[in-house]
C-alpha cells in the first residue's frame, strides 16, 4: 500500500484523489489517509501531491514511520473522497512545517 504523511496536515491539496482508480483516500478535517485494504499500488497520486505527502509504505521517509499505524486507523472511520476540493485555506505556509501530527484533527 502507499501512504500519507505528515506533510499533508493542514495542507490536503486533494489533489491525489482525482487520479486514484480505486477511490482509497478518506478524508478527515485537515489530513487524508489512504485505505490498505483498497490501495493498488498504482503509484499515480504520488506524483499529484504537491507536498510530497505520499509514499510507499516500504519507503516512508525516517521519522514518518508512525503514519502507517495512522493511515490504518483512520481509514476505516473516515468518508471516502474522490472529487478535488478547495485546499485549506494556510495550504501553502504549512508545506514543510516540521511536527505537525499533534495538529491533526480526528
Ligand atoms: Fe494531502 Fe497531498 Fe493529497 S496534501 S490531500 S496527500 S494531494
Amino acid at each position: 500500500t502507499h501512504v500519507v504523511t505528515e506533510n499533508c496536515i493542514n495542507c490536503k491539496y486533494t489533489d491525489c484523489v482525482e487520479v486514484c482508480p480505486v477511490d482509497c483516500f478518506h478524508q478527515g478535517p485537515n489530513f487524508l489517509v489512504i485505505d490498505a485494504e483498497s490501495c493498488i499500488d498504482c503509484t499515480l497520486c504520488v506524483a499529484e501531491c504537491p507536498v510530497n505527502a505520499i509514499f510507499p509504505e516500504d519507503d516512508v521517509p525516517a521519522g514518518q514511520e508512525k503514519f502507517l499505524a495512522i493511515n490504518a486507523e483512520l481509514a476505516p472511520l473516515w468518508p471516502v473522497i474522490d472529487k478535488k476540493i478547495p485546499a485549506l485555506p494556510d495550504a501553502e505556509a504549512w508545506d514543510g512545517v516540521p511536527d505537525k501530527l499533534p495538529l491533526l484533527e480526528r
